[in-house]
């Protein structure tokens, strides 16, 4: 079966303004050297701070901004917060996905009228620089969503955050938003939470990628994006599909122990300047084989850029009706097979990559054995 285009206009409406994604935030076991990582490796800047010396007793937590994407990279202090035990149970991994909205109190009371439990009491936090207003609701697994009012706010972050630099001089390497952020559900769990988010937050099913879209003779998936209404933020939805051996889904799931987020991707305009400068900053790519690219013209055509310097960086293409897009992928960014990035440049291509999803998962899978847990 081919990939159902189910809606490919954006409604133009949500039912409740979303403005964009606000901040991703990691739980780490060491803030400092998980920040310090982001700097050197991402080209992210230090912008804010909390900890010990802004008097915060429990909680370590650094802002890092790179364009509009910003990471909250969040530790405890404490052996028996539910800070530690998330990090306990999951490693690194992303807790909260936080949605700039234009008024939270009534995001978060629409979206608990429409079904959504609440993670966090609405509240309005002050300080010199104005005032935030946050609540927050869960989703799948212990990930959940902070809607974040800050129109009338002009600090570094949030009240309780003082302003903080880089140490060392930072080489952006280009990243300008978050494109989308993917989530991996249990077996049978991906229809409800793409009923969710269209329940709770009047997002629209995107696209549909069945089994035989994402296999390889090994393993297989599934997967579901949805959307709001302006396009502006967009969540893949994958679960794991039967196939001879464990997929990459499954693999998440058991290290992960539970549903979470499975990768964010960051969009740049210039995929070969910032693939040019992670490698060199020592970030680890998957490895897709030079073969990939001996058809690579007649699959995706015409394209600006240099077949032969997209297969040095090892970059990877795909087109649709509407352009076409560039794509890479990092290996997991911490000890457990969990989270990872994508880098994507759109040239006019609002799809996934759905004609590189072989390639890949026969890379991931390589990855996979070497790991014992294919
Ligand atoms: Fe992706």
């Amino acid at each position: 079966m081919d990939t159902t285009t189910i809606s490919k206009v954006f409604s133009g409406k949500d039912i409740f303004p979303m403005l964009g994604t606000d901040y991703v935030e990691f739980y780490v076991s060491n803030a400092k050297q998980a920040a310090y990582f982001y700097q050197v490796a991402f080209g992210f800047n230090l912008v804010a701070y909390k900890g010990l010396e802004t008097g915060s007793k429990d909680i370590t937590s650094y802002v890092l901004q790179q364009g509009k994407v910003r990471f909250v990279l969040t530790a405890t202090l404490n052996p028996d917060d539910p800070i530690g035990e998330h990090v306990r149970k999951h490693g690194d991994g992303v807790k909260v996905l936080a949605i700039q909205v234009e008024n939270a109190k009534e995001a978060y009371e629409t979206a608990l009228e429409r079904g959504a439990k609440s993670a966090g009491a609405y509240q309005v936090l002050k300080d010199e620089f104005g005032e935030v207003c946050i609540a927050s609701i869960h989703t799948y697994g212990e990930t959940i969503h902070t809607f974040v009012e800050r129109k009338n706010y002009n600090g570094p972050f949030m009240p309780g955050f003082q302003a903080k630099q880089s140490l060392m001089k930072i080489d952006p390497v280009g990243f300008e938003f978050i494109d989308h952020c993917v989530g991996n559900v249990e077996l049978g769990e991906m229809d409800k939470w793409v009923d969710f988010y269209k329940k709770v937050m009047g997002f629209d099913l995107l696209l549909t990628f069945d089994d035989k879209d994402i296999s390889t003779e090994y393993t297989a998936l599934m997967s579901k994006v949805v959307s709001n209404g302006t396009g502006r933020i967009k969540f893949p939805i994958n679960e794991p599909a039967k196939g001879k051996k464990k997929s990459q889904i499954e693999e998440y799931l058991d290290f992960y122990h539970s549903a979470g987020v499975q990768h964010v991707a960051l969009a740049t305009n210039d995929i070969i300047t910032t693939i040019t400068k992670l490698r060199r900053n020592g970030v680890e790519f998957l490895y897709v084989p030079d073969n990939y690219y001996d058809d690579l013209k007649d699959r995706v055509g015409e394209i600006n850029e240099d077949i032969e310097q997209l297969k040095a960086l090892n970059i990877l293409v795909d087109r649709d009706d509407e352009g076409y897009l560039l794509q890479l992928f990092t290996k997991p960014v911490q000890d457990r097979p969990t989270v990872f990035f994508e880098i994507i440049q759109r040239v006019g291509a609002q799809s996934f990559g759905k004609g590189n999803f072989k390639a890949l998962f026969e890379s991931i899978e390589r990855e996979q054995e070497l790991r014992g847990t294919l």
